[in-house]
């Protein structure tokens, strides 16, 4: 027997009948015809799969809103809570389990993971990297040269100081690349713990000081200790008030600035580390341009990558 399917629960199997379970079936094997053409993708927003296994704000946000504002429909898992790691499931078999769904985009953030780094390239739907480990943040280095290319029209020529915790900084290496590809000129500066192998930054300048390289910039990042990549996962005070003495932007150092420099830092900051409160409010400051401008980047590249019209 048949009985209308609309507004009915499913607790449990036993009150299907078998030419009921024989409805379903047959309405499956249409849905997964039409899926696999594309008919339903033309009726439905493409969906967008966020998988978060490392914390976050901006990133995470500034996506599903770039989503939203594309009317795309989107999902996010973020870490373990409510999902089955929590269980023990790996981060790969998680992928692909979010993969077997068929979203058609991928949006993945993670910490240090080998087993990621060689599934993602082959998971069979686009995956944007959200930030991975300490390797790359490519939106977030896209919206950063985005945010300085608003500013100044091109980069050519530019001088960009990168300054903190760049060893630990996946900020930092996708920003040394798209920089440099687009004319500027990167320096860093930052303790010597701090600071990747010179065969990791070619064509970078290192700085010694803060001091001599404010002077120098065009605009200047900084970049907050990475305390969760780090051996000793805290900082003490006096280790605190040292770091900032010899590595923070502060009032007497944003006098070293030129007038004309601007002032970027990707997120989240740690006032009285890398930046004294009085730095956000600085005129100079882009950084809360770069999070309006994050989700122009992730709204640009997921209509290019979902090929999007977005009007002329
Ligand atoms: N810049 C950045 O990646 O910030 P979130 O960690 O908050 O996403």
């Amino acid at each position: 027997m048949l009985m209308p399917f609309l507004g009915r629960s499913l607790l449990d199997t036993r009150i299907l009948s078998k030419t009921e379970v024989e409805a379903i079936f047959s309405r499956a094997d249409h849905l997964a015809r039409g899926l696999h053409d594309g008919v339903f993708r033309a009726l439905r927003a493409p969906v967008v799969c966020c998988l978060f296994f490392e914390p976050s704000t901006r990133t995470r946000m500034s996506f599903q809103m770039a989503s939203y504002r594309l009317g795309l429909d989107v999902l996010t898992m973020e870490l373990s809570a409510g999902s089955s790691l929590s269980k023990g499931e790996t981060l790969g078999d998680t992928v692909l389990n979010f993969a077997a769904m068929k979203p058609d985009v991928l949006v993945v953030r993670y910490g240090q993971s080998e087993e990621l780094d060689q599934l993602l390239p082959h998971v069979g739907i686009p995956v944007i990297n959200a930030g991975s480990g300490t390797m790359a943040h490519p939106t977030q280095g896209l919206l950063d040269a985005y945010t300085l290319r608003r500013e100044w029209g091109s980069l050519e020529g530019k001088q960009v100081l990168i300054f903190g915790d760049v060893r630990h900084s996946r900020v930092a290496r996708s920003n040394f690349d798209l920089l440099s590809k687009l004319g500027a000129t990167v320096g860093v500066c930052g303790p010597e713990t701090m600071m990747p192998l010179p065969e990791q930054m070619p064509g970078v300048r290192v700085f010694e000081s803060l001091d001599e390289a404010l002077p120098w910039a065009d605009a200047c990042m900084g970049l907050r200790i990475q305390l969760e990549r780090h051996a000793t996962k805290d900082l003490d005070v006096s280790a605190a008030n040292e770091y900032h003495a010899r590595y923070g932007l502060n009032p007497q150092r944003l006098d070293l600035l030129r007038p004309d420099a601007l002032i970027l830092h990707p997120g989240p900051i740690n006032h009285g580390l890398e930046f004294s409160p009085e730095v956000i409010r600085d005129g100079r400051s882009r950084v809360l341009a770069q999070v309006g401008n994050g989700v122009v980047i992730r709204a640009a590249l997921l209509s290019l990558i979902l090929g999007l019209e977005v009007g002329t």
